[in-house]
């Protein structure tokens, strides 16, 4: 700790002077920047596919953002509605389900130290000093609300379910006949997939089966699904990335075919 008006990081007593910001040559900037791109890229599109509000609906298919569609003007589009927010809301249906998958991501562990590096700069990477004077980390607030990840966990699993059903309600044809897919079935299916292993591979998941535990030898179920739960662990990176990539992939694909843009290829 520094004394109340002592300089802190880098300039902190006791801390060697160093001339330059960091001794890092290689292009540690480099991981931050895409980090932040890939990420402003799904806001702007996310932004934009909630908020208009039309196109997210082709018998059978649902975009992932639009589901499960809660508002009584789902009607108009075709959606199945479960009409529980009536025709005075106002706004996309979308921006009603969005603060839970919103919230599951915001507070996930790899995303915060994704954004808490490329776009809060603390720190940016290993070795580089932050340009903020002081670091609480998220022992106060309002960092400390992170803590309810592991709530948005549940819902997340909720919204797995439902995204699932979607998927296999896909299945059907736009006459609404079993066993046929579209191009548009296997897009949703995939879609479902990668949601399931992003929550598999959750940090709050693996402690959920496997933490509190004195003994694994007394538990060997739980020891067997937590060992099986941290190899997915490991690839939390991966699957946060392309359960995002895919889910913004999956809304635009449902998009491109209720607007007419594209024509969904028929399997069988
Ligand atoms: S830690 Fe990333 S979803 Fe839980």
């Amino acid at each position: 700790m520094t004394r109340a008006g002592s300089p802190a990081g880098v300039g902190a007593p006791g801390r060697a002077l160093v001339g330059v910001p960091t001794l890092r040559t290689d292009r540690w900037w480099r991981s931050p920047l895409i980090t932040m791109l890939g990420l402003l890229a799904f806001i702007v599109y996310a932004t934009w596919a909630a908020f208009i509000g039309k196109n997210y609906f082709y018998e059978p298919y649902i975009s992932p953002f639009y589901s499960p569609c809660l508002a009584a003007s789902c009607a108009s589009s075709g959606a199945p509605s479960l009409g529980i927010f009536g025709t005075w809301w106002p706004l996309s249906p979308a921006l009603i389900i969005l603060i839970f998958p919103l919230g599951f991501r915001l507070t996930c562990y790899y995303y915060r130290k994704a954004y808490y590096r490329s776009f809060w700069r603390s720190p940016a990477a290993c070795g580089v000093p932050e340009p903020h004077q002081k670091y609480t980390g998220e022992t106060r607030f309002p960092l400390i609300l992170q803590n309810i990840h592991r709530y948005f966990f549940f819902f997340g699993l909720i919204f797995n379910v439902i995204l699932t059903y979607d998927a296999v309600i896909a299945f059907r044809n736009h006459d609404g006949q079993w066993f046929h897919a579209g191009l548009g079935t296997v897009v949703l299916v995939i879609n479902a997939v990668l949601l399931w292993l992003y929550s598999m591979s959750c940090h709050s998941c693996r402690h959920l089966v496997g933490g509190r535990l004195r003994h694994f030898s007394k538990h060997p179920v739980r020891y067997w699904a937590w060992m099986k739960l941290s190899v997915l662990n490991e690839r939390h990176m991966l699957f946060a990335w392309l359960s995002l990539g895919f889910v913004a992939f999956t809304d635009l694909y449902v998009r491109l075919v209720a607007s007419g843009a594209i024509t969904d290829l028929k399997l069988f």
